[in-house]
């Protein structure tokens, strides 16, 4: 392995999470009556949610777009690229990645149904976004989201912080690490295939993308009582180059906004949901865009979630790609990895709040 120590930074510099209570444990309380009002969301009551299920995400087929030339691989292609043209979202199927990723859902769901004071061994730290714990708490005065996660940065290898990786279940460590590799993989193609309808080489963009910064959380929402008037998640969009999710149980949650109204996405059994996250919007100078999206919870169920988010190396410049920029026009600034990582750290989730400051006016 190259050595790369003089690019290792601190990653616990880039600031972290204010602690709030453990929502898994709250929601298990006994005397849990009433939602503390950090939860409560009366903004959402008004909220249009869709119920028309013909209203859904691409479906993309991956092994027809093994080979470049086989039989429908260019359609394949051609929807693909509207996936990300028209939704910013689709689903995998057939991606031949089944196993590690059944393996990796059931050491989540293990891990999640662990004892709290086995699960706070991989708490957060001050000032680190690794760890068990809840995302992007900034302010005292913030709503709160019904839902606990598990971050961990696999990617790169050198700087992965191995304090916050599980002891428990045994197997944790090992499958996160074949999990990490496989989703990297699956990234790097699709990425190959993003470039060749962006009409560029692949290599502008996976060369960015070969010392991939790669965060995965895994997400659990515990049923709520008062389901309707929290959210599990915020809006916003991801701020990475390109995510991955899949579900643990059949429980759905995900919705994406679309035309100012959310859509409920109904995931295929074992399909990989993929986002488009802010660095491609950014990257693609536009063309492709990243979309708002939240996580509902359940009035009974619990519901588990795995995010694989994939972002270019520290070394690399987030803006518009040189080739992309028609007629001069770069329609978002250009600043370096690491400060484009401050920004999301220290930005609470708010819709598409980042890519503002991003876009040049
Ligand atoms: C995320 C995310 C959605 C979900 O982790 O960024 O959008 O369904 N998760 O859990
Ligand atoms: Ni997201």
């Amino acid at each position: 392995m190259e050595d790369n120590t003089n690019e290792i930074i601190n990653r616990s510099e880039y600031g972290g999470s204010i602690p709030v209570d453990n929502v898994q444990a709250l929601a298990s309380s006994k005397d849990l009556k009433d939602i503390p009002s950090r939860y409560i969301r009366p903004e959402i009551e008004l909220d249009v949610v869709l119920t028309d299920e013909s209203l859904q995400i691409p479906v993309i087929d991956i092994s027809k777009l093994a080979v470049a030339g086989q039989p429908g691989y260019d359609d394949e292609l051609e929807n693909l690229h509207v996936a990300c043209r028209d939704w910013g979202f689709f689903q995998l199927i057939n991606h031949g990645i089944s196993e590690s990723i059944d393996a990796m859902k059931k050491v989540t769901h293990e891990f999640f149904n662990l004892p709290l004071e086995e699960k706070m061994k991989c708490a957060q730290m001050p000032n680190n976004i690794e760890g068990y714990g809840q995302a992007f708490v900034v302010s005292q005065e913030q709503k709160l989201d019904w839902g606990d996660m598990l971050f961990i940065l696999p990617l790169p290898i050198p700087q992965r912080n191995m304090m916050f990786w599980p002891e428990n279940p045994d197997s944790f460590k090992t499958t996160l690490d074949k999990y990490s590799d496989t989703l990297y993989g699956v990234s790097m193609k699709l990425l190959k295939l993003i470039s060749i309808n962006l009409g560029i080489k692949p290599e502008a963009i996976t060369k960015m993308f070969e010392n991939c910064n790669q965060g995965i959380r895994m997400n659990y929402y515990p049923p709520c009582p008062e389901a309707n008037k929290v959210l599990g998640l915020t809006p916003h969009s991801d701020a990475t180059g390109l995510t991955l999710l899949v579900q643990v149980n059949d429980v759905q949650g995900l919705q994406i906004k679309k035309n100012s109204k959310w859509v409920p996405i109904k995931p295929l059994p074992g399909s990989v949901i993929v986002n488009i996250g802010d660095v491609m919007e950014i990257m693609s100078n536009g063309e492709y865009k990243s979309i708002e999206h939240r996580a509902v919870v359940n009035f009974e169920d619990e519901r588990l979630s795995i995010a694989a988010f994939h972002s270019p190396g520290i070394e690399a410049m987030i803006g518009p790609l040189t080739e992309l920029i028609k007629d001069n026009t770069p329609k978002y600034k250009t600043i370096g990895s690491e400060d484009y990582l401050k920004l999301i750290i220290n930005s609470k989730l708010d819709g598409k709040s980042l890519i503002d400051q991003m876009r040049i006016e």
